[in-house]
């Protein structure tokens, strides 16, 4: 039987950062919404339950609530802050609303033997963020952790292997957290820790090969980190039933189209085909200066090329994409079927027929997803990349896309990019790259004046890439950057670094 822990999610910031230490414990766990019923969650039989936290307090009417029958599954479960409230508030506890909220570092006292407080120190330090509060345990329960302002900061009931902790030992601040999450998955729930990235590949290659039987499938390939991941988790299950496809619209940095063929052809000899697409590209976006107009005709224009070679392969049946967890979560998609006969993500075609949509990295963060690409061999050059935006240069190139201004933008580019990683700094910023400006202005070379096009640098920091700020290149590095550029690059004698936070301003300049 599969190892899995629910997360019921009641709303809580944190309630990601939960799976992500059950899963650094080596257990497998899914966040589902605080709707999930009993009768689903005895379907998927899991090993025990967490109820997150969440921003409400559980006396306001809209507050989320649960199925209460849950309770009665005989599963252990730990319930944290909010989810904690809950439960001592079902059992018959005195739950309080307080005028002030709790939050931040307290020290915590263990008042009681317990197995989630196994191998724990007396007093640890953890982190508090609450409204309500309990103010004395449902009968049959024990206090088992107490702090200065919250008597009930951990209670128990050790027969029904029910925990709740007031506090957040998901958070980093939480000394401990994850010991007490370690001590509720082996020495309550039972769990054997055996989810490692490893098992988790042989799983989905059988899983794959199940689905898809003798039929074949297609998975379309950007060169990003997790379709290419996707597709050679595919192309391991099924060498000889899958196609790689790999639209080369013309639009794409210097080299990278050939590293992804070499890489992905040479390397893991996988089925690829790599369309040259270029010239109906350039055709269909000669005179198109409008941003979004060009952003429009690519994406169209690729459907086009994907689905006329899909036919050209025929008989295909499945479709491979590289959705990720975070795709899912974000898009509220989590309750949705496995197999879907339409899908969007990354501008893929709606209209084929397919018989089923694969989706192998679906449960998986993206650091995962990265962890996985490493076991499976791909280079940590394609692993590493920075998102690049479907459109490519097309969207870097203000104006009319040529093919010499393109060849400006690439050679430009590439000096940045390297010389960014020359000086350490790749690490640091999250996004950067060379923007051809449009404007044109005089300069001097040697002893002429010249007219000649502005590139502009822009590299931003960002967690979530909706809001970013610009990267604090040091000058010396920019300095190199710019002389390299009006050196080496033909028709350029001006190079400007771009420093917009977004918003204003967006990632991109088109
Ligand atoms: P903006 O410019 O909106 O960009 O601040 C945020 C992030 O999204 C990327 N981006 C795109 N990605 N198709 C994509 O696949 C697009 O049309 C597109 N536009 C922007 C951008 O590179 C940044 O990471």
């Amino acid at each position: 039987m599969k190892e899995l822990i629910v997360i019921i999610d009641f709303g809580g910031q944190y309630s990601r950062l939960i799976a992500r230490r059950v899963r650094e414990c080596g257990v497998y766990c899914e966040i589902k919404p605080h709707t999930i019923t009993a009768y689903e969650l005895e379907k998927a039989n899991p090993y025990g339950i967490i109820f997150s936290g969440g921003p409400n307090s559980i006396y306001d009417i809209s507050s989320p609530k649960f199925d209460l029958k849950i309770l009665e599954l005989g599963l252990p479960i730990l319930g944290i802050c909010y989810g904690a409230q809950l439960i001592a508030n079902n059992f018959g506890g005195e739950v309080v609303k307080h005028k002030v909220k709790e939050y931040g570092s307290t020290s915590v006292e263990l008042v009681c033997e317990s197995d989630l407080f196994n191998g724990l120190p007396q007093k640890f330090d953890c982190w508090m963020s609450h409204m309500d509060t309990i103010l004395s345990v449902p009968k049959n329960f024990k206090i088992i952790a107490s702090s200065l302002n919250c008597n009930v900061a951990a209670m128990q009931n050790t027969e029904k292997r029910i925990y709740a902790l007031q506090f957040h030992p998901e958070v980093s601040h939480t000394e401990h957290g994850t010991k007490i999450f370690e001590n509720f998955l082996v020495d309550v729930c039972k769990c054997q820790k055996k989810w490692q990235l490893s098992s988790f590949i042989n799983e989905k290659i059988k899983e794959i090969k199940d689905i898809v039987g003798e039929k074949k499938v297609i998975s379309a390939l950007s060169g990003g980190v997790d379709s290419s991941v996707a597709a050679l988790l595919v192309s391991k299950a099924l060498p000889e039933q899958s196609v790689c496809i790999f639209v080369d619209h013309g639009l794409l940095r210097k080299g990278e189209g050939d590293e992804v063929e070499r890489v992905f052809k040479r390397q893991f000899s996988m089925n690829l085909i790599r369309v040259n697409a270029k010239e109906r590209f350039f055709n269909k976006l000669k005179g198109v200066t409008n941003p979004e107009k060009k952003r429009g005709i690519i994406g169209e224009e690729f459907i086009r090329v994907f689905e006329e070679e899909s036919m050209k392969i025929g008989g295909v049946n499945f479709l491979c994409q590289g959705t990720i967890y975070s795709d899912v979560i974000e898009s509220g998609a989590e309750q949705a079927a496995v197999i879907k006969s339409h899908h969007n993500v990354g501008g893929l075609p709606v209209n084929i027929n397919f018989k089923g949509i694969l989706e192998p990295l679906r449960g998986l963060f993206k650091d995962e997803v990265i962890k996985v690409g490493l076991e499976l061999g791909l280079p940590s050059c394609l692993l590493s990349r920075q998102p690049f935006p479907g459109p490519g240069l097309a969207i870097r190139v203000i104006g009319e896309i040529t093919e010499e201004r393109l060849n400006i933008l690439r050679e430009a580019d590439e000096i940045f990019r390297k010389e960014i990683s020359y000086a350490n700094l790749n690490e640091g910023i999250n996004q950067y790259f060379a923007v051809l400006t449009g404007i044109k202005s005089v300069g001097i070379k040697g002893d002429f004046r010249t007219y000649e096009e502005t590139i502009a640098l822009r590299a931003v920091t960002t967690k979530d890439f909706m809001t970013a700020k610009f990267a604090r290149i040091p000058y010396p590095v920019l300095e190199k950057i710019s002389t390299r550029i009006v050196n080496e690059v033909d028709g350029v004698n001006r190079v400007v670094f771009d420093i917009t936070s977004k918003p204003p301003a967006t990632i991109e300049w088109e």
